[in-house]
């Protein structure tokens, strides 16, 4: 569509109930509603709808074989959508929703292949804002969400963030503030009850967490092979990117100030770093965006994807990263770094 997307700007714990009746009215008729969860903000339309799933992969410029996450409200709603032995789904249910945990489990017919990308598993989570939850549950259907970021760019954790992205483009946007996570939900793929898990995806819940509520070991495989098909489709796709070069450069701070030297003595003033707390003071002469401190992961996750988006409308060319490996979420992290720098890495 083009034309004006209503804006809703909700709290997102006690929003107010007329607001989620006209926000769900747009996913009920057919209409793409982008809206908060505690990860980034997604971009929804009915799941069982063919036609609305279509029109998400157009709006995304998303490949029609990456599959969608079915958004619920209620874990009651998981037996919906999803069919056999769901014993480990419920009980990473109990222990993680609403909460940023995606299950990959065999699809109910009342799923139509468009949305999972032609595939016979599919992807279901209860995201945390209660905002959120209550328009799901109005729209009267599983909401499907990706990202509401065009295909490639990084993850919007902000309402302003995919009003760049989608203004006049789509029905609506729900604007709660913030994402409290910032980075996408971890995605384990339960599918089969006769092996063992596999995380497709790292995110804020960690393999161990995962491991000591179904009193299993836990694989991980966040991406795909030379040659192999991913197992989650998604992850064959340039992902996260900023329009500036990043480089992530593994060989300390030092290393830096010397590539950044490099392009000052050129007189490239759009050369930028992305750091620490801890060292931003060291790296004269290029425009500096500090995650915050090495040892709190979480604060890095909720800047990340903002200070990459802001690189673009800073006007940077090149940005050289540091690693950010050094806390609990740190595989996860410099996953999504090495993603958005497509394989630019100086070691
Ligand atoms: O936190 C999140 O998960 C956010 C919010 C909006 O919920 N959503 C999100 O969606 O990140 P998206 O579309 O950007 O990423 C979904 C990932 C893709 O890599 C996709 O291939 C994978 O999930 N996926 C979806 N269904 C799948 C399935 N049936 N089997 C394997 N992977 C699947
Ligand atoms: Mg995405």
């Amino acid at each position: 569509m083009t034309g004006d997307t209503r804006l809703f700007i909700m709290d997102a714990e006690s929003p107010d109930p007329n607001m989620v009746v006209r926000a769900a009215g747009i996913i009920s008729s057919g209409g793409i509603l982008a809206f908060p969860t505690e990860t980034v903000y997604g971009l929804g339309a009915d799941a069982t709808d063919p036609g609305a799933a279509g029109r998400i992969y157009a709006a995304k410029g998303r490949p029609g074989d990456n599959p969608l996450i079915v958004h619920i409200s209620d874990t009651d709603a998981l037996a919906d959508v999803a069919v056999g032995d769901l014993a480990r789904a419920r009980l990473l249910a109990s222990a993680f929703w609403p909460g940023p945990l995606t299950l990959i489990l065999p699809k109910a017919d009342i799923i139509p292949p468009k949305t999972t990308g032609g595939l016979d598993t599919v992807a279901v989570r209860m995201p945390r804002p209660g905002a959120t939850r209550q328009i799901i549950r109005a729209s009267g259907r599983p909401v499907a969400a990706p990202s509401a970021n065009i295909s490639g760019r990084p993850s919007p954790t902000c309402a302003a963030h995919v009003m760049d992205d989608f203004s006049g483009r789509i029905e609506g946007v729900v604007d709660c503030g913030p994402c409290s996570v910032g980075i996408e939900s971890t995605i384990v793929d339960i599918s089969n009850p006769a092996r063992a898990p596999v995380i497709l995806r790292r995110g804020f819940i960690l393999p161990d967490e995962i491991s000591k509520v179904l009193g299993c070991k836990v694989a991980v495989s966040d991406h795909a092979g030379e040659g192999t098909a991913p197992r989650a489709p998604g992850m064959k796709y340039r992902h996260y990117s900023p329009d500036a070069e990043l480089v992530v450069v593994t060989s300390g701070s030092d290393r830096i100030k010397e590539l950044v030297a490099a392009h000052v003595e050129n007189k490239d003033t759009s050369v930028a770093v992305i750091c620490a707390e801890e060292t931003k003071g060291s790296y004269i002469g290029a425009a500096v965006y500090c995650l915050g401190e090495r040892n709190d992961g979480q604060n890095i996750m909720r800047n990340l994807y903002r200070v990459l988006r802001q690189l673009d409308s800073d006007g940077i060319k090149v940005a050289f990263s540091e690693v950010f490996d050094d806390n609990e979420y740190g595989d996860t992290i410099m996953e999504r770094l090495y993603r958005a720098s497509n394989g630019r890495v100086i070691s």
